[in-house]
């Protein structure tokens, strides 16, 4: 993020204004709004290794693992898709050792029950969508 200097306003057209890249955490999305002054701060890579990122959180709560597998299942989704996302989510949470384990996993029954051994983590399917993280 070196480099970005803050641009007067008001912006073109009165349109807001987002910045990007490189944000992997709360405390960064506020060190470059304040200074660079924009409306909003996006994530892309940061929300897909934490999720909860813009709560605060410095890795992916356990929370939001398991509300990301009931959401996954309650939408559909593929194996390919499933393991792709919490590969991203628990890269923080996981050893090197858990990682290879993980990798290797082939199906979604396979996943879950990985979820449940290594961290309790029962998804309750058949739920309303869209309930919000605690
Ligand atoms: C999975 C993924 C998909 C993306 N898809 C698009 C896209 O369709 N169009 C686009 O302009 N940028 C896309 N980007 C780029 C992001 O919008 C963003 O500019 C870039 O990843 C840098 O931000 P970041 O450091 O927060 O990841 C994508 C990035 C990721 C990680």
């Amino acid at each position: 993020m070196q480099g970005l200097v803050p641009v007067p306003g008001p912006w073109a057209g009165g349109a807001p204004v987002v910045a990007n890249g490189s944000v992997f955490s709360l405390k960064e999305a506020e060190e470059l709004r304040e200074r660079t002054g924009v409306d909003g701060i996006m994530s892309a890579r940061g929300l897909l290794r934490n999720p909860a990122l813009f709560a605060g959180h410095e890795v992916t709560p356990l929370e939001c693992i398991k509300r990301y597998a009931e959401l996954a299942m309650s939408y559909g989704t593929t194996t390919f898709i499933f393991h792709h996302h919490l590969m991203f989510m628990m890269e923080g949470i996981m050893s090197s050792a858990e990682k290879c384990t993980f990798n290797v996993l082939s199906s979604i029954p396979a996943i879950l029950e990985h979820l449940e051994q290594g961290y309790g983590i029962v998804p309750s399917f058949g739920e309303q969508h869209g309930r919000p993280l605690p």
